[in-house]
């Protein structure tokens, strides 16, 4: 693949498998050296690295709890101190604790907004120094169309993704003078380990409702991703991009 992302410095959260592991694979075969993390399955992400390294390509996996301020800024200051700059921040790392709201705990409200938005805003934060001291960067958030749609049994997921949508437009004009372009890229129903708690009915149910008539694979966001990290996005910012073959229309 053509290395047009060559020198470039990108951290990916939640990067060992899924969606993430798809935009490390994606990112490193264009040439970025990638830093990606991982919070459980310390192996999966050795052998990920191990094999890419192999073949030429620069990825090293850092462990991290997105939600953790502590552990984020450890990150960020690792990346900082090995390489002295951060080119691309792609926020992937979720989760999902589904259940309707009625039986919906503090726990499970919690964990999700403090994953998927708190972590956001603390990687952003950390990343923010870096980048605008450089006068230039990417910051990508993984959201979902059902941040702009809801749906019920994830009103703590939505909330999150909505929140993000919130965050990566202010983010995108409050960086938008020191050339830091912030987009959000929603995700219909991809085929993941997170999609795979669902049933085979619910699984039916999201097909039939997708006009293209099937689930996405990881790496059709991942090129997304790749979209936004290249400088044919240069005029792009603030932006949600729904990548879910027409299901939010
Ligand atoms: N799969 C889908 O259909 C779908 C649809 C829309 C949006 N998304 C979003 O895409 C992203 C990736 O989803 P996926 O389907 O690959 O899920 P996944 O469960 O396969 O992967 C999620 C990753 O996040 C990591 N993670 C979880 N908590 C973390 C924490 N506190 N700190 C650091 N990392 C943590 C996990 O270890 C894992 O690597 C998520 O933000 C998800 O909400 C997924």
């Amino acid at each position: 693949m053509d290395k047009r992302f060559a020198g470039k410095v990108a951290i990916v959260t939640g990067g060992s498998r899924g969606i993430g592991e798809a935009i490390v694979r994606r990112l490193a075969s264009e040439g970025a050296r990638v830093y990606a993390t991982y919070i459980s399955n310390p192996e999966r992400a050795k052998n990920i690295q191990d094999e890419l390294t192999k073949d030429g390509q620069s990825v090293r996996f850092i462990q991290a709890d997105v939600s953790n301020e502590q552990s984020v800024k450890e990150l960020i200051d690792e990346v900082v101190k090995e390489v002295g700059r951060i080119d691309v921040l792609v926020n992937n790392a979720g989760i999902t604790r589904d259940t309707l709201l009625m039986r919906m705990s503090e726990t499970d409200w919690d964990d999700v907004l403090d994953t998927n938005l708190k972590g956001a805003f603390l990687t952003c934060k950390s990343v923010c120094r870096t980048m605008m001291s450089q006068r230039k960067g990417r910051i990508i958030n993984i959201g979902s169309i059902v941040g702009i749609n809801g749906n019920p049994g994830q009103a703590n997921y939505c909330a999150s993704k909505a929140g993000l949508i919130g965050l990566t437009k202010s983010l995108a004009k409050e960086l938008s003078s020191r050339n830091i372009l912030v987009n959000c890229i929603a995700p219909g129903f991809v085929e993941t380990d997170m999609t795979d708690k669902l049933t085979e009915e619910q699984r039916a149910g999201f097909s039939t409702q997708i006009p293209l008539k099937r689930a996405a694979k990881s790496e059709e966001i991942a090129s997304v991703v790749a979209f936004f990290v290249s400088d044919d996005s240069s005029y792009i910012t603030g932006q949600v991009l729904c990548v879910d073959g027409g299901l939010a229309m």
